[in-house]
């Protein structure tokens, strides 16, 4: 690198520091929540009149105390005793005290109820919020974001905003209420005293803010290297018999070494830090003291105040210094905070490109047709199919066979309008499928995708998916469904049947069971289009041949795409798509295509061969 090009990147470096723009596009970002704060307006009232009410009460204590000394004073002075009358009036300045500041503490209470409260019922909605969000969003979005990403959006994004719906903002109106409720109090006593007493103010406001913002940027810092030690373990952990297996303990160790020993530096760097913060607030505190002792001492000598006002003055000046030095951690909270809902919104902005259209009819009969079908991805560029056409009959089976990455999946893709074609049309009993609403439309569909998913539930919680109330009869559906995926005996083999759990505290599955009870959620559905994507791939031969057996049974009023690389599966469908690389290569029924002695035809003689040498 050359001279000037390690300038610029220098350049560049202090940059990040001085993004005046950026943190003012990131601060607006919380503007979103205003309708949050207009929401629960009646709260933030009340919190923010209850603050100023607590500010109220500990200034007119403060007062009482400087009151209660001047009696006394004046009482000496005045070579009085301590009469009967004279303990009263002590006891009534004390009570009083008490009382106030009992007040004070009951609406301090109150204060924290009402905003910390809302902050959390703010937090509550905007976790719904994201949440509804994501279920809106397409299939192509999740490819984008990873899911840990999009966790941290919901969970630990939403706790830093919380951090200035909640503390952030009590903070905030506590300052405001203390200078409020401290400042005329002082002038009203003696404005000269005052003004000496304030001097050293500005440098307490900057000596804080610049020792706060060192510690917001040192705990970054020790913040950053924590979660990457945790990470490494995460990996460290979900790799272990990798790790294991090739003996690299030892390096691994070193490793995790390094990572903490960085960790303990930069974290004695911060707590040095955060050791030099208090002593310096006492320190600038202890200068206003000196001031307020000194110079009112002069002005009672020169009789221009009385001891009990310059008692009120010193504790209304240690009043303010908390409510400062909170300054300096708000404004982190709040650029915290803003920067981490400038992520939120990045996802709640963002529209899904699939949406519903106007047709909702209760169910679809189930006539499919491509009309020169193309489909690019989006996010890889890649060209998955090119120029498909062909057409499905309400009641008809239709086959797609081909190599893996061939386009089958995708067809599925776009039937369930995962996604949209790029070029052609898709027509569902021959209206365009973007003019069907999307409830009308997957609700239409049984669609059982080349990737099983099943939910750490039970196995009947898992079949009964679709369901939003479970009756008996729906246990009889179940039970005939999961009969004609093969699978009842072997779930009834399970120690508590249909009810056994399920994923990461239950018991594992082998793929073949799992494709079983993926179609098992598929025939409960009872829909008028049934897709299966290559879900018979980890079943054996003969409980394949059971499988389509009931299958003839189930399609026969419904439209099917079966899926699948191997012929055995196939070989009954009306119509039979032989994929090449996006394109239909060739096509026919299952007679047809052998004649022909192409594609499929070698595919059946490599098949049959294997199944001979199996036996
Ligand atoms: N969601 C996706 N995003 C980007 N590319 C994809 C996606 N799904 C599939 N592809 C690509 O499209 C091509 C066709 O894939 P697919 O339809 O899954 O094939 P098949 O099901 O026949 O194995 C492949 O090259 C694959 O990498
Ligand atoms: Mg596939």
């Amino acid at each position: 690198m050359g001279p000037v090009e390690a300038i610029l990147a220098s350049g560049a470096k202090v940059g990040v520091f001085f993004q005046p723009t950026n943190r003012i596009k990131e601060v607006k970002s919380l503007s979103q929540l205003n309708k949050y704060f207009w929401k629960y307006k009646y709260r933030l009232l009340l919190g923010v009149a209850f603050v100023a009410i607590n500010n109220y009460f500990g200034a007119e204590a403060k007062l009482y105390v400087g009151k209660g000394t001047d009696y006394v004073a004046d009482l000496i002075k005045h070579g009085g005793s301590f009469s009967s009358t004279a303990n009263k009036e002590l006891l009534f300045f004390g009570f009083l005290v008490i009382g106030l500041v009992l007040l004070q503490g009951v609406f301090m209470f109150l204060m924290r109820q009402m905003i910390i409260v809302m902050s959390r019922l703010i937090e509550y909605d905007s976790k719904n919020e994201i949440f509804n969000q994501y279920q809106l969003l397409d299939q192509s979005f999740f490819k984008r974001n990873n899911t840990g990403d999009l966790m941290n959006r919901i969970s630990e994004d939403v706790s830093r905003v919380r951090m200035y719906t909640g503390p952030a903002m009590m903070y905030i109106a506590n300052t405001l209420g203390s200078f409020f409720f401290t400042i005329p109090y002082m002038f009203n006593i003696n404005i000269r005293l005052t003004l000496i007493i304030l001097s050293p103010m500005p440098l307490v406001v900057i000596s804080i803010w610049y020792v706060s913002s060192l510690i917001n940027r040192r705990s970054t810092e020790v913040q950053r290297q924590l979660s990457g030690i945790s990470t490494f373990a995460q990996e460290t952990f979900s790799g272990i018999r990798v790790m294991k297996a090739y003996a690299r303990e030892e390096k691994i160790n070193e490793q995790f070494g390094e990572q903490t020993q960085k960790y303990r530096s930069l974290f004695l760097r911060l707590v040095k830090t955060e050791g030099a913060f208090q002593p310096l607030v006492l320190l600038l505190v202890g200068m206003s003291n000196i001031l307020a002792i000194y110079f009112g001492g002069m002005a009672y000598i020169h009789g221009e105040i009385k001891p009990g006002e310059i008692i009120t003055l010193l504790m209304f000046i240690n009043g303010l210094i908390w409510p400062i030095a909170s300054l300096g951690w708000v404004t982190s909270l709040v650029q915290r905070a803003a920067a981490s809902q400038e992520r939120i919104n990045q996802f709640l902005h963002t529209k899904p490109d699939i949406k519903g259209g106007p047709l909702h009819p209760d169910m679809l009969h189930g006539q499919i047709s491509f009309k020169n079908v193309s489909l690019t991805y989006p996010d890889s560029g890649i060209k998955a199919l090119k120029h498909i056409s062909f057409e499905v009959a309400t009641g008809k089976s239709l086959a797609i066979v081909g190599r893996t990455g061939s386009g089958k999946s995708t067809i599925a893709a776009l039937i369930t309008r995962l996604y949209d074609s790029t070029e052609g049309e898709v027509l569902l009993d021959g209206k365009p499928i973007q003019d069907y609403s999307l409830e009308s439309l997957r609700g239409s569909i049984g669609y059982v995708p080349q990737e099983v998913f099943l939910f750490s539930d039970t196995i009947a919680n898992n079949i009964l998916f679709v369901k939003d109330m479970i009756s008996s009869s729906d246990r009889e559906e179940m039970i005939s469904a999961a009969k004609a995926a093969a699978i009842h005996d072997g779930i009834m083999e399970f120690p508590d049947g249909y009810e056994t759990m399920l994923g990461e505290r239950g018991i594992t599955l082998s793929g073949g069971q799992k494709q079983r009870i993926s179609m098992a959620r598929a025939f409960v559905k009872e829909p008028k289009v049934l897709i299966f994507d290559d879900c018979l791939s980890a079943v054996d031969t003969e409980t394949e041949e059971l499988i389509l057996q009931n299958l003839e049974e189930i399609m026969k009023d419904k439209t099917t795409v079966i899926i699948s690389h191997r012929i055995s599966s196939v070989k009954n469908c009306d119509h039979i798509l032989v994929l090449e690389d996006g394109s239909v290569a060739e096509e026919g029924n299952h007679d047809t295509l052998l004649k022909l002695n192409g594609i499929y035809a070698g595919m059946h003689r490599q098949q049959l061969l294997e199944n001979e040498l199996k036996e």
